[in-house]
């Protein structure tokens, strides 16, 4: 008899964004020319100086165990970020460093929730929030918001979905995949209905950087007194400083949620990597200049792919406040065929767009939104640009 998965197996998919860059690695690997823009990560090498920092640690003999939730100097340089930059008062005991901002979110969401709680997660949204939930036991509850809204939970949306089950609410802002931010405005007044409920928020900030023009981003913890005793608050390294493989995000939490997320890893992890801890200490205490220059570029790349996508048969996105993405509308092509297929959804899109156009897109039904293609460009702007001739060829078609 082969070994039994548990029931706990079927809760989870593979990631759809990886999902999409795999197959587009298994093309490419087949020598076919893939022009990739399934993956959020940014193409720019982690700077120079954070890269001296991890050598030096090594260097030094940081290369042991560390305190399971972070080394102190890292715990009160988040701190110490929030409190100065975010004007929220923070304590190291409130920090809690994870392999990633996924990692965060994963032990925060087993802190807080089990069986038999809902967790409230607006539409569309990042792929790996329903899946996380799913593996607490708790049930995922998603509210469908429209392009027409501009992608927004409304606090009336919030409280007429709020159930005496309900232990969370899940915000993004600025949003994978949709490069939404809220105003301040608007999260106040989520924030004063959410202060009408027992509900606490996750509210995940790893974009928090990546704003363009004069959008600001917005600490959901700080907009009303007593929210931070209710708020997680979700951020890393990985997007702002280019060092996703480096696995360094963190929470900040009340303290009796931290310490069980400490202990957790503990039993579960033990410290993320020494090096990498001593690298983002380096990231977000030393000079910032290569973060200005990064955001720039994105800056440059959005105006360049808004201007393209305006350009595309059919195609209309709402342009993205922050992160690094445009989430196209594209449902008026379902119902017709490219490239010789038939396309009915998003996947169908997405799938025939990579097989015929050598484009790698991820379906919008990966984020809770169908009729959608999300496209990242966190890529460099010849990419960007054989990219949108083979779109627009294919679209043509
Ligand atoms: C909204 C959001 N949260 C969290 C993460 C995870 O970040 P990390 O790579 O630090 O785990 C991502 C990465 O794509 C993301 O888009």
């Amino acid at each position: 008899m082969p070994l039994a998965l548990a029931e706990r197996s079927t809760l989870i998919a593979p990631s759809a964004t990886l999902a999409m860059a795999a197959e587009a690695k298994r093309l490419k690997g087949q020598g076919i020319k893939v022009l990739d823009f399934a993956l959020g990560e940014p193409d720019f090498d982690t700077p120079a100086n954070i890269q001296r920092a991890a050598i030096r640690a090594m260097e030094s003999g940081q290369t042991h165990y560390t305190p399971p939730a972070g080394i102190p100097e890292l715990r009160s340089a988040v701190a110490e970020q929030y409190s100065k930059s975010q004007g929220l008062p923070t304590e190291a005991a409130q920090v809690v460093i994870s392999n990633g901002a996924k990692h965060s979110i994963h032990n925060a969401l087993m802190a807080v929730c089990g069986p038999g709680d809902e967790v409230i997660i607006p539409a569309p949204y990042w792929v790996s929030y329903s899946d996380l939930v799913k593996l607490t036991g708790a049930t995922p509850i998603v509210l469908e918001t429209t392009e027409a809204s501009g992608f927004k939970l409304t606090p009336t949306q919030f409280l007429a979905a709020v159930t005496p089950r309900t232990k969370l609410l899940m915000i993004n802002s600025p949003s994978n995949p949709t490069g939404v931010v809220y105003s301040r405005g608007e999260l106040e007044a989520l924030a004063d209905a959410v202060l009408t409920t027992d509900v606490g928020v996750l509210s995940d900030e790893i974009y928090e950087q990546l704003t363009y023009g004069d959008v600001q981003p917005t600490c959901f913890a700080t907009l009303r007194p007593g929210l931070a005793d209710r708020t997680i608050t979700i951020s890393g390294v990985s997007k702002t400083y280019a060092m996703t493989g480096w696995r360094i995000g963190w929470s900040v939490a009340p303290v009796s949620v931290s310490k069980f997320m400490g202990d957790l890893q503990s039993q579960e992890t033990s410290n993320p990597c020494s090096i990498s801890q001593w690298a983002a200490v380096e990231a977000i205490a030393g000079p910032q200049d290569a973060v200005v220059t990064m955001k720039a570029e994105f800056a440059r790349r959005r105006e360049y792919v808004l201007q393209r996508i305006e350009g595309l048969p059919d195609v209309h996105c709402l342009p993205p406040g922050g992160a690094f993405y445009a989430f196209m509308n594209v449902s008026a092509h379902f119902g017709r065929t490219l490239g010789g297929k038939a396309i009915t959804d998003s996947t169908s899109f997405c799938l025939t767009a990579l097989a015929q156009a050598g484009v790698a897109l991820v379906m919008g039904s990966a984020f809770g939104a169908e009729g959608f293609a999300r496209l990242s460009f966190a890529t460099d702007m010849k990419t960007l640009e054989q990219g949108f001739d083979a779109l627009d060829r294919f679209l043509r078609d």
